[in-house]
């Protein structure tokens, strides 16, 4: 596979999107040191000390429809998740659709964007950031209650390449099992044993909604979150933020 690394760049998502303009192998890697301009989920900034961090993007060109993609980010957040137990020797948590949390903080996201038509995938760029020797500082005020990163929580300075390289060797198992039309359901039965949320109450946003609350009954086969919803309707969510 190719990796194409960079000390320093804007965002490891944009620098894939350019390269999907021409042609690309599925499964092209975007590694940096640090990112000018990483990017989050609903357009926040990605902080991205300099070799703190691992800032990453999966440039992927998978034979899938738009449905599936939501099965796509979980079964990624599901492989790092596994991927970072098995390798740091922790204990982690998922909090849907694909934040993982370290002692009830966010140390990983992941920022999945698509292109293409409905029925027709051109490229799906996965990119995921973790906070891995990250120190307090690094973090500003509004971070600090919500964030941390490894190295703060196991009190060890870890080793990045050789995490990167157990998460690539742990998506690829799982990418190629998904793609050869392994059963989804068994992946869905260990995403929820990650997952702490279900018959919690919680409260969903969505972009430009106003946030409704309600019970989380259960992941749909799709990967959607099912709500019970306050007013008493079920409802199904393929994406948005929960808070508690
Ligand atoms: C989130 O909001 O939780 C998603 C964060 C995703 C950050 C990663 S870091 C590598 C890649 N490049 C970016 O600009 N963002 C993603």
């Amino acid at each position: 596979k190719t990796i194409h690394y960079f000390e320093e760049i804007s965002s490891t998502n944009d620098y894939a999107k350019k390269l999907a303009q021409n042609a690309f192998e599925d499964g092209e890697v975007i590694i940096a040191g640090t990112q000018k301009s990483g990017r989050g989920r609903f357009s926040r900034e990605w902080i991205s000390p300099p070799n703190k961090g691992i800032y990453i993007s999966l440039l992927l060109k998978p034979q899938i429809s738009f449905e599936n993609i939501t099965q796509l980010t979980l079964f990624t957040a599901l492989a790092i998740c596994n991927a970072l137990e098995e390798y740091v020797g922790i204990n982690l948590e998922i909090k849907w659709p694909n934040d993982i949390l370290l002692n009830s903080k966010k140390i990983c996201g992941i920022l999945t964007e698509i292109s293409g038509e409905v029925d027709k995938i051109n490229h799906v760029i996965i990119g995921f950031g973790i906070n891995v020797n990250f120190d307090k500082v690094d973090f500003d005020d509004t971070l600090k209650n919500k964030a941390t990163s490894l190295k703060i929580e196991t009190s060890k300075t870890q080793d990045r390449k050789k995490i990167i390289q157990h998460i690539l060797t742990v998506f690829d198992k799982y990418y190629e099992d998904y793609l050869n039309g392994e059963n989804f359901e068994n992946i869905l039965k260990q995403y929820k044993s990650k997952m702490t949320i279900i018959e919690k109450n919680i409260v969903i946003s969505i972009h430009n909604n106003t946030p409704a609350s309600g019970t989380v009954i259960d992941i749909t086969n799709s990967g959607a979150l099912k709500i019970k919803m306050s007013d008493g309707s079920v409802k199904e969510f393929l994406s948005g933020e929960i808070s508690l």
